[in-house]
């Protein structure tokens, strides 16, 4: 007999509420599977068979259900997950993260086949750049280099000189110190990484993570007077008003590595909280807090596109290899050389 806990996971169905907006935005994602589809009792098993059969890698963000997590042969921030997509060996990259994640490892990996379980896992900052509008911006600021943030699409990356990611950005930015600099799509993380690299002529992109936009910096001044004892660890595409209240500002990783060696025990964590997985691991004795919503009914800690992919999805993924990431060749070698120096760089 199946635990309970796979039984549950053969469900045909899977409904996910946004994570990401208060009710008066609420978005619903729904994605249908066949009413046929017949999944094996022991998904994770199945998965596990078909990694090996089909010669796959399964590379997982952090922000993706702990179950994936765990199935995962590598889980990593954005930078250390494009670090493991130059280096696979496999025939296969099944990617649980969002779509320009994956992009970005079908461009390390041209003659791999990769696929995303739900094709609709985007991203607010990379949907909220759009290529032409953006080649009009950097046309409009003539001998700028461009730095993009790792959260863009593969036309927005083959436009750019160099990329980075958050644990990454101050460093890239650093790189061409003696020359103007784009940084898009990320306001927030721009206004961070101007002042870490003082630079305030960065010429920036007002895009938004609406995820982490959306955590209250009222609510959590409130919420720290009554854990007078708790440290702040927020993502940098956090607003400044709730970073000004962070005793650390870091990536993904960052921000999981800090809440294992710091001696606080009780954590206020701004980001998404599929960090609290890794963490837990590390450091079970530790209060975990989510940073509080700009209402009470803003689940702020769920990235609803990250949480598009499912156990169930990636068994199909796995079984069918679609849906499939696939970069027109220009796109690609172009979007290639400013990732690559990114990652010699890193
Ligand atoms: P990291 O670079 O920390 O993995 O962040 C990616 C991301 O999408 C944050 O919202
Ligand atoms: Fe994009 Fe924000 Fe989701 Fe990260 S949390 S993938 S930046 S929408």
């Amino acid at each position: 007999m199946p635990s309970p806990k796979k039984r549950l996971r053969t469900k045909t169905f899977i409904g996910i509420s946004s994570g990401s907006a208060c009710v008066s935005s609420l978005k619903f994602f729904v994605m249908e599977i066949s009413k046929n589809e017949k999944f094996p009792d022991d998904l994770e098993a199945a998965i596990r068979e078909l990694k090996r059969e089909r010669n796959a890698i399964l590379l997982a963000h952090y922000y993706q259900e702990s179950e994936i997590q765990d199935l995962a042969d590598v889980v990593g921030d954005s930078l250390a997950l494009a670090r493991a997509a130059q280096q696979v060996d496999k025939d296969v990259i099944a990617f649980c993260g969002v779509h320009f994640m994956a992009e970005t490892a079908k461009i390390l990996n041209p003659d791999r086949t990769v696929v995303l379980p739900d094709l609709d896992a985007g991203c607010s900052l990379a949907d909220g750049c759009p290529a032409d509008e953006f080649r009009a911006f950097i046309a409009r600021h003539p001998g700028a280099k461009v730095v993009s943030y790792i959260n863009c699409s593969a036309e927005v990356k083959a436009m750019s000189d160099l990329i980075c990611t958050s644990s990454n950005a101050v460093k890239m930015v650093e790189h061409f110190k003696d020359d103007p600099v784009i940084f898009a799509p990320d306001r927030h993380l721009a206004r961070h990484v101007a002042k870490q690299a003082n630079r305030p002529d960065l010429i920036v992109w007002e895009g938004a993570c609406e995820v982490h936009e959306l955590f209250s910096a009222k609510a959590l001044a409130q919420m720290k007077v009554r854990h007078p004892d708790a440290e702040v660890l927020a993502h940098p595409e956090c607003e400044q008003a709730v970073l000004d209240q962070a005793d650390f500002i870091g990536s993904t990783t960052g921000i999981i590595q800090h809440a294992i060696k710091t001696s606080a025990k009780t954590l206020i964590i701004a980001t998404e909280d599929g960090v609290f997985h890794s963490i837990r691991r590390k450091v079970p004795e530790k209060t975990l807090i989510q940073a509080p919503g700009q209402d009470e009914s803003c689940s702020c800690n769920r990235c609803p596109y990250m949480r598009l992919n499912t156990p169930e999805k990636l068994y199909l993924a796995l079984r069918d290899l679609k849906p499939e990431i696939r970069v027109p060749e220009a796109t690609r070698v172009r979007a290639l050389q400013p990732i690559e120096l990114m990652l010699k760089l890193s």
